[in-house]
């Protein structure tokens, strides 16, 4: 080739490769595909390496180039970053605060603060300053581990990379929302439509993917801002109620909101909720709801959190926005548990700001509730990031009624309800009765297992499993692990849609999970009732994995000790028992996770480092308490690293009782148990 037809070649190569950058990571919509894209940066790299002084200096492969990763490092946060409980009407705002109140154990008029402020619809994201300094930015992820956004949190205008002041702890992480304003959003898509390029749904969105700019440059010229209203890791409090720790906020150089304020009691909090949401259109943000929190960050230690939670605040949630609209056909999905769940096709619909075209129809029973079927005008609603629903029915129209197929849509085998032997009550889902045989369970357990609580493997989404598993490369989760040494037979690269970068990425990926802990595994095998809660207090319990899998098989006949043990696990119902009794004793599923545990490592749970006098020890409350309540005696145990059991046993090292104690106490007396007042066990906890 000529100098000039290399260098007409690289001018081409540089125009593609940008065209597709844009279309990849502003528009976040591929034009091409991963080898595709692949083979025209390789073609480049190889033209610029035989003619140097060819490279253009805003050459693709020296920036975006390197984003071909499509990756963040991980930041894991040192306090997790919780969700908050929500509350959807007034009856749930006067419980909270009772709740509070309980559990602190003060009478009903203890005087108590709240703040309220409201909830920004955008993302959250922490900081993290030492010495006042900027160190990094992650955000919220999965609430343990985040993504490494320091370059793009920086460079939003309200985000100080020096503190202001120097009353500032020497470390601090500050939390809060990042999002965009009305105004901007409606710049920002009209410069789309100028562009010709595809505009946001909506600010959330825009806010979201300006966030996860691989390039800073580009997050530098999207409209993000930062409210600050919470904090992590703090080297020491400097602040002793909620309000002054935001006047901090302010002092130090961020944006807290305007409209926060200081309540005395429930009416006056849902008296300042129905002012904002009647101004809501004027605050220039998207906001989803109000936030109330305890005042006092003393009080706001002693309650604590669950595991999702803290018990001091909640989300009073404003409505969801409905709209009607045609539905045209109804579907049956296929879940991982086999449930069949109708989901109505609808004539697009924008609700609340978003075009809704899909809506869950929950279940058999709702579905004969809501009497709906094709060619009926239905009501739907859309709340936050829950699934749009069909709420009821408008205007029916003269077609025929729409039955469930008894049926599995999928594989063709009966689908049954259950019966609750206890209640005798049918089930309101009708399941596939097919198990591990039917494929669409299969796939969604397989998706289940990679989704981004269990094993978290990045490259590995719906799209991929699905195409693994049609091309019978992985049907069961040992088979992810082992893709890499059957890809020398495989050859995944020269599959449609894979380039050489994107399989190994894939593999990276894969080999970073080779080690996960007891929680995260539990939870990925799907078991029904074990979500991510149970599965965390399970790992708590047993600590190890083959000690939880010799208790479960001993415990198969659902009696003795271990039956019991497994039983007195605090938060654990007897659903949620016999689930996990059950797949363990069952030779299939027994199979499948040997089959995956010879290709991974398993973390035992550790044992809370916590150093009290009390760590690992089994303690059981009974009774009625006076200077504090039960829950809140759990919550300070559990915290002090020992494990509260709602059943003695030999194994119980301290009964707690107060007055009422029944037939624990007496237990734990006849077994010669360690038994202690409530006033004892404060004097000796000191
Ligand atoms: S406080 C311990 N305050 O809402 C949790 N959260 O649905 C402290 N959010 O994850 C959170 N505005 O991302 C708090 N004024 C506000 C908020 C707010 C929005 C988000 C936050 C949280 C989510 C929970």
């Amino acid at each position: 080739m000529s100098d000039n037809s290399v260098k007409n070649r690289i001018d081409v190569l540089t125009k593609e490769i940008r065209e597709a950058d844009v279309h990849y990571y502003q528009n976040n919509m591929p034009r091409l595909s991963d080898s595709d894209y692949d083979k025209l940066r390789q073609e480049l790299i190889s033209l610029e390496k035989n003619n140097p002084d060819l490279v253009l200096e805003n050459s693709p492969t020296k920036s975006v180039g390197a984003k071909a990763s499509n990756k963040f490092g991980k930041i894991k946060h040192s306090i997790p970053m919780l969700s908050l409980d929500n509350a959807f009407n007034d009856a749930d705002v006067f419980d909270f605060c009772s709740r509070v109140k309980k559990f602190l154990s003060v009478s009903n008029d203890f005087h108590l603060l709240f703040t309220s402020e409201p909830k920004i619809d955008g993302l959250s994201a922490s900081l993290r300053y030492e010495k006042g300094h900027l160190i990094s930015g992650a955000t919220r992820g999965d609430g343990a581990i985040g993504e490494d956004v320091t370059a793009n949190l920086s460079t939003i205008v309200n985000i100080p990379l020096i503190l202001k002041g120097s009353d500032w702890p020497d470390v601090i992480e500050v939390r809060g929302e990042v999002y965009i304003s009305h105004k901007d959003f409606i710049d920002m898509n009209s410069k789309q439509l100028s562009l010709g390029k595809d505009i946001y749904k909506n600010p959330r969105n825009a806010a979201a993917g300006s966030l996860r700019q691989i390039d800073s440059n580009i997050t530098a010229q999207r409209p993000l801002k930062f409210f600050a209203y919470t904090w992590g890791e703090s080297s020491n409090l400097p602040a002793s109620t909620q309000i002054e720790f935001m006047k901090l906020f302010s002092k130090w150089g961020f944006q807290v909101n305007p409209e926060l304020r200081l309540h005395s009691n429930p009416q006056k909090m849902i008296d300042h909720y129905k002012k904002i949401a009647n101004t809501r259109s004027d605050l220039g943000y998207d906001i989803d709801g109000v936030v109330y929190k305890v005042n006092d960050l003393l009080l706001q230690k002693r309650l604590g959190s669950v595991t999702r939670a803290p018990r001091w605040a909640i989300a009073h949630k404003f409505p969801a926005e409905k709209a009607n609209t045609t539905l045209h056909k109804i579907d049956i999905q296929v879940g991982r548990t086999g449930a069949l769940t109708p989901v109505a096709r609808l004539e697009p619909i924008t609700v609340g700001g978003v075009v809704v075209s899909n809506a869950t129809l929950h279940n058999e029973d709702e579905l004969e509730r809501l009497n709906v079927k094709p060619g009926d005008v239905v009501e739907v609603q859309r709340a936050g990031d829950v699934i749009p629903q069909v709420v009821r029915l408008i205007k029916s129209n003269d077609g025929p009624k729409f039955d469930m197929p008894k049926v599995c849509p999928v594989c063709g085998s009966m689908a049954t309800r259950d019966i609750d032997p206890v209640t005798g009550k049918m089930d309101a889902v009708r399941r596939c009765t097919n198990g591990f045989n039917c494929s669409a369970q299969t796939i969604e357990r397989i998706k289940h297992f990679v989704s981004r609580k269990a094993f978290d493997i990045d490259g590995l989404g719906a799209k991929q499993i699905e195409f693994f598993y049609k091309n019978k490369l992985i049907n069961e989760p040992a088979d992810i692990f082992s893709l890499e040494e059957r890809n020398k037979l495989i050859g995944l690269n020269s599959f449609e849609g894979w380039g050489t970068t994107s399989v190994n990425n894939l593999f990276l990926a894969i080999n970073e999970k080779r080690t996960i802990e007891f929680s995260r595994l539990l939870f990925a095998l799907g078991i029904r009732h074990i979500g991510q809660g149970n599965s965390v207090i399970i790992g708590r319990h047993y600590l190890s994995w083959s000690k939880m899998l010799s208790s479960l098989r001993a415990a198969k006949d659902y009696t003795g000790e271990l039956w019991d043990d497994l039983l007195s696990i605090d938060g654990m119902g007897n659903a949620a028992a016999t689930s996990l009794v059950n797949f363990f004793n069952e030779p299939l599923n027994i199979n499948i996770v040997n089959n995956l545990l010879s290709f991974i490592v398993v973390q035992d749970t550790l044992e809370p480092s916590i150093n009290s006098k009390i760590s690992g020890k089994i303690i059981v409350f009974t009774g009625k308490f006076e200077k504090f309540s039960r829950d809140e005696a759990k919550s300070q145990a559990q915290l002090l690293g020992a494990k509260v059991s709602g059943s003695v046993s030999a194994k119980t090292s301290f009964v707690i009782y107060g007055p009422g104690a029944g037939s624990k106490y007496k237990k734990a007396r006849e077994l010669g148990i360690t038994i202690m007042s409530e006033d004892e066990w404060i004097e000796f906890l000191n």
